[in-house]
């Protein structure tokens, strides 16, 4: 266990009746201070990671520490953690300060003391002046500040967020992205979010953690995840990834070099395995790494374009690499010099210095 973690998952799986598995062995670590994604597609256990954090759901084996003391059987209200739910469960008949209040009104506060601290709360979220509104004149972005609001009012020690944003529209999601990582920097308080947006996930988190069926299949920072995804879910399932099967043709230095069919390929691998001559893996290459160009030269392999679409900065290539090989390559758009059109022969090669993963299945 990293010796600051503030809440620990130890081998925690969550079974539930017909035996379905809603985690499976998961061990992590959260830091304090740290905004933390958890992120993966429907069904693959975000949610029921945050129940068992909460205390609503009890682990079928495993345990929950929190500062290295096992809160496996605690109460939900016992926990220093609080959450802000989906629909956000705001009390329709209570104005925003006595929904803000409600946590403080369960402790033994004073009546000057709760409305101080229910002050501060909507100021922290900008909604100082909707002090007496009724729930249901406010928009959606404000009751979700509201909710926001009523779970740091009790300054717990971890806030769990589950699909905080996914009720509000583009626009006012992304200002909310923005105003809820300021609000975690400034409170300091440790936020354990879950998202199945990854551009969400990977504009807000300090770390983000990808589950696949009730497992972790990789934490880490946004930007090592999108460079150095290391299984094929993970790299695909983060931004846009060309996952090509490759010959291993031997090494440059700390580089491993493969071939795709004609192409060229150079990878790195983080076990630092070096294959057999002539062995296959999986390389990950993003369509930003490639290059396209009319006339084939060393280091190009030919591919035949099959579809263009427009992106506005840049147009995305979709090519045959033959053998059955797609592959989508993101090329600049100048004003009027883009060559290809769907039919024509295109010249792919690898940028130099493309960082490609070596991906495990
Ligand atoms: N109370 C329950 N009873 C039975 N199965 C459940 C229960 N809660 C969750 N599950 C199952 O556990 C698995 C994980 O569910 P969970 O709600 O954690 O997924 P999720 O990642 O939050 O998905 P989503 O993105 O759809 O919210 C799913 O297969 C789900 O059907
Ligand atoms: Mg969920």
């Amino acid at each position: 266990m990293a010796p600051d973690a503030l809440v620990r998952l130890d081998k925690v799986s969550k079974i539930f009746p017909g035996g379905i598995v809603g985690l499976d062995a998961v061990d992590l670590d959260i830091a304090p201070g740290e905004f933390l994604t958890l992120l993966g597609p429907s069904g693959c256990g975000k949610t029921t990671s945050l129940r068992v954090i909460a205390g609503f759901e009890n682990p079928s084996s495993g345990r929950v520490l929190l500062e290295g003391r096992d809160i496996t059987g605690l109460r939900p209200f016992d926990r220093p953690v609080n959450t802000v739910f989906q629909d956000y469960a705001l009390f329709p008949h209570m104005d925003v300060a006595e929904n803000v209040g409600f946590g403080l009104s369960l402790r033994k506060l004073s009546g000057t003391e709760q409305a101080k601290r229910v002050g501060e709360a909507l100021e922290m979220v900008g909604l100082a002046d909707k002090l007496g509104a009724r729930v249901l004149e406010l928009s959606g972005g404000q009751r979700q500040r509201v909710a926001l609001a009523r779970a740091i009012v009790c300054e717990p020690r971890v806030l769990l967020l589950d699909e905080p944003l996914s009720a509000l529209d583009a626009h006012l999601r992304e200002q909310m992205q923005v105003e809820l990582k300021r609000l975690q920097s400034s409170l300091g308080t440790t936020f354990v979010m879950v998202t199945h947006d990854q551009t969400e996930a990977l504009s807000i988190s300090d770390r983000i953690v990808v589950m696949n069926k009730g497992r972790i299949e990789q934490i880490a920072p946004p930007a090592i995840l999108y460079d150095r995804p290391a299984t094929k879910f993970v790299a695909s399932f983060i931004g846009t990834m060309n996952l090509l099967q490759s010959r291993f043709v031997g090494r440059a230095g700390e580089r491993l070099r493969f071939a795709a069919g004609k192409l060229p390929l150079e990878a790195v691998s983080e076990t630092g395995e070096t294959p057999a001559a002539g062995e296959t893996r999986t390389i990950g290459v993003r369509p930003e790494d490639l290059l396209v160009v009319t006339e084939a030269a060393e280091g190009t392999a030919p591919a035949r374009v099959s579809g263009i679409v427009f992106h506005g900065r840049t147009l995305r290539l979709h090519a045959e690499l033959g053998q059955g090989t797609s592959i989508v390559i993101d090329a600049p758009r100048r004003a009027d010099g883009f060559q290809f059109s769907v039919g024509d022969v295109a010249h792919i090669s690898l940028r130099r210095g493309a960082n490609c993963p070596v991906l495990a299945s």
